[in-house]
């Protein structure tokens, strides 16, 4: 079967069962996508196809012959990418399970508010382009699990990255939700 898999052209010889999480982790040595449960219940293994998310634990590797497949492994080119570089400023993980599948999910989520593709908590569901409010974080990230607890820092670095998507009504840090 022939892939694309970051920018790579790749040719490789597996059964048609196959899962996407398992052709690249157990026959590309592409470990950075993460198997938590499996099941698509922990987005651990969350990666790019075409710009989407994608749960590959739950993807067959034969469907996306032909499609531009990005993994954390390359979503850094000269050095980290901005994403990765605020995780590490806010403390955004702990164990670091989670965190590929968390960046490769936040980049589709910044290009779903780009598109206006609603979530279930936008109100305006005419919006062409969405602003980043912390419900519409909060949301967009849920099928991303953190056991570790780490969700404030990666909600800043969620945050801080893609801050021109947010509008400022649209935003309330924890301490002015407090002082309120
Ligand atoms: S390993 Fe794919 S969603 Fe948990
Ligand atoms: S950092 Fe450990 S699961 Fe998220």
């Amino acid at each position: 079967m022939d892939f694309r898999i970051n920018s790579r052209a790749v040719t490789v010889d597996v059964d048609l069962r196959t899962s996407l999480l398992d052709l690249l982790r157990d026959h590309l040595g592409l470990t950075g996508s993460k198997k938590g449960c499996n099941q698509g219940a922990c987005g651990a293994c969350t990666v790019l196809v075409d710009g989407e998310r994608i749960n590959a634990c739950l993807a067959l590797a034969v469907q996306y012959q032909g499609s531009e497949i990005v993994t954390v492994e390359g979503l850094a080119s000269d050095g980290l990418h901005r994403l990765q570089a605020a995780f590490v400023a806010h403390d955004g993980f702990q164990c670091g399970y989670c965190t590929p599948g968390q960046l490769c999910s936040a980049i589709a989520m910044a290009a779903e508010l780009a598109r206006g593709v609603p979530s279930h908590v936008t109100e305006d569901l005419t919006a062409s382009e969405i602003a980043l409010s912390r419900d519409e974080l909060r949301e967009r990230m849920s099928g991303n699990l953190c056991r570790c607890g780490a969700h404030n820092g990666i909600v800043d670095a969620i945050a801080e990255t893609f801050a021109e998507k947010i509008a400022p009504q649209e935003w309330h840090a924890p301490s002015d939700e407090k002082a309120a």
